[in-house]
């Protein structure tokens, strides 16, 4: 049977003390909401509405997917009045499944498991915990059937000793969503609509219940606050960094890494201490990356080696580099094999070709670079002229001497030696030494000012 899903995301969550609305807080720099709506997607649903109120602009603006339903909840007045306005978007001849915004690591596997119980069970995800604290209770009668739900607020003291807990995410049978929905009032402590009064009317129209425990105790957990937020953090990161052991990469301090996106790894890869990759990263075989480097949008070919405290950014490395300590490679740089990039070297929107190397101190900005190429300390493409970029070509071969400083547009011709302290403005020829620097002079006799002395 078809399967629509609700997301429930029109909490302010105040006690984030963020003007980011809750649903958009990050866990690895990605959208609790995106977390979510990425697990309501593998289900393949026929359909996913986002029931959305506070920071509705600003949650809407992030989440640009064309497939999404919004519906808008203008104020918030219980669970079972924000599923309410979702109604309009829902066929009746399909199962709704109800998940949070807020509750970002829950598992494909236990929707499943949900999923696969009879179309005409009312299907809860329950969960024992030593501290119920906060939830809604499970009732249960003597043969151990589901009877209802009690709010904390709303529990007596024995209920309140209940450990079972409803994690809120639910199954609910086609057919039956509507009609209920119109029947739930809002007299309880809070005044609110709950969603968990379901529970009693499908008990009282001999609607099976079935509950479903999550596979793991974290996975149902929720966001009120950031120290919520950052446990979820540090269970997401233990997770990726098991992950990346489990693929046989060498993680010096699986604590001290984070993957933010999605990483590959060749065989044989080491990762040092405080490493963080962001987006789309794949490390070929053999690839070491030192202590506390940047990764981002990037490829690091076979056996390249990273040496400590780079950020490199939309790059793809050639095999064998040895980039760093202290070197920014930024977007748009492709280097052939055996390229060698050292401290505070920038490289921007550059080629380089294979056995080419800059050292030391060195800016190369829109340029090509050939092959077996020795770019000197101190060099500089001065690529802007304030108002437009130009592009630096320099041949295979070439010898640039330090401290140089090279005004593009302008080539740099194969086998060509630039002098070291040059500006070089025009083409320089192939094979030539070229070089522009003031001649040397020497004053015979001449004495250093002396302090006092005005004369
Ligand atoms: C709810 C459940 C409780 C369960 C707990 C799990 C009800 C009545 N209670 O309680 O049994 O143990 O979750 O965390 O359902 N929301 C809206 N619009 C609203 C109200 C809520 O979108 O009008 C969203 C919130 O953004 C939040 C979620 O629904 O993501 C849960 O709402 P919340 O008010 O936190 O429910 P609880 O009181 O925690
Ligand atoms: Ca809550």
């Amino acid at each position: 049977m078809p399967l629509c899903i609700v997301t429930l995301a029109a909490g302010q969550g105040k006690r984030m003390n963020s003007s980011l609305p809750k649903v958009l807080q990050p866990i690895a720099q990605r959208p609790m909401l995106q977390h979510v709506l990425g697990t309501a997607k593998s289900l393949q649903p026929s359909k996913i509405v986002i029931v959305y109120g506070h920071g509705g602009t600003q949650v809407r603006a992030h989440v640009l997917d064309e497939d999404l339903i919004w519906a808008y909840q203008k104020e918030q007045k219980g669970t079972a009045h924000a599923v309410m306005q979702a109604l309009d978007y829902l066929d009746p001849n399909e199962r709704v499944l109800i998940l949070y915004g807020d509750v970002p690591l829950l598992r494909a596997e236990t929707l499943q498991r949900m999923v696969a119980l009879p179309c005409s069970d009312l299907v809860l995800l329950t969960q024992r915990l030593s501290d119920p604290t906060g939830y809604g209770r499970i009732l249960r009668n003597i043969s151990g059937q589901v009877q209802g739900i009690r709010e904390e607020k709303d529990a007596s003291v024995q209920e309140r000793n209940i450990q079972e807990i409803n994690t809120g995410i639910m199954l609910v049978p086609a057919n039956r969503l509507a009609g209920w929905l119109a029947r739930i009032d809002c007299q309880n402590a809070q005044g609110e609509y709950y969603l968990t009064d379901l529970v009693q009317l499908a008990v009282a129209d001999e609607v099976p219940i079935s509950t479903v425990e999550p596979g793991e105790p974290w996975e149902a957990l929720g966001v009120n606050d950031k120290s919520q937020l950052a446990q979820l953090e540090k269970i997401y990161q233990y997770h990726q960094a098991e992950a990346l052991l489990k693929a046989g990469v060498t993680l010096m301090d699986p604590e001290r890494v984070a993957v933010r996106g999605q990483v590959t790894c060749g065989r044989d890869v080491t990762l040092d201490v405080g490493v963080i990759l962001e987006g789309q990263v794949t490390l070929g075989d053999n690839v070491s990356i030192g202590p506390y480097c940047v990764i981002r949008n990037a490829h690091v070919g076979q056996g390249s080696i990273i040496e400590a405290f780079c950020h490199i950014d939309g790059a793809n490395l050639g095999g064998l580099a040895h980039v760093g300590p202290y070197a920014r490679i930024r977007p748009g740089t492709v280097t052939a094999e055996g390229v060698h990039l050292g401290n505070f070297v920038e490289i921007k929107n550059s080629t380089i070709g294979v056995y080419s190397k800059a050292n030391h101190l060195t800016y190369l900005g829109d340029s090509t670079v050939g092959e077996r190429v020795n770019v000197g300390a101190g060099t500089i493409t001065c690529n802007y002229d304030g108002a437009n970029k130009h592009r630096t070509v320099i041949g295979d071969d070439v010898f640039i001497g330090s401290d140089t400083q090279l005004i593009a547009p302008v080539t740099i011709e194969s086998g060509a030696t630039i002098g070291a302290g040059s500006t070089i403005v025009r083409r320089a020829p192939a094979g030539e030494l070229t070089l522009s620097r003031s001649e040397q002079v020497t004053k015979k006799g001449w004495k250093r000012p002396r302090k006092g002395k005005t004369e």
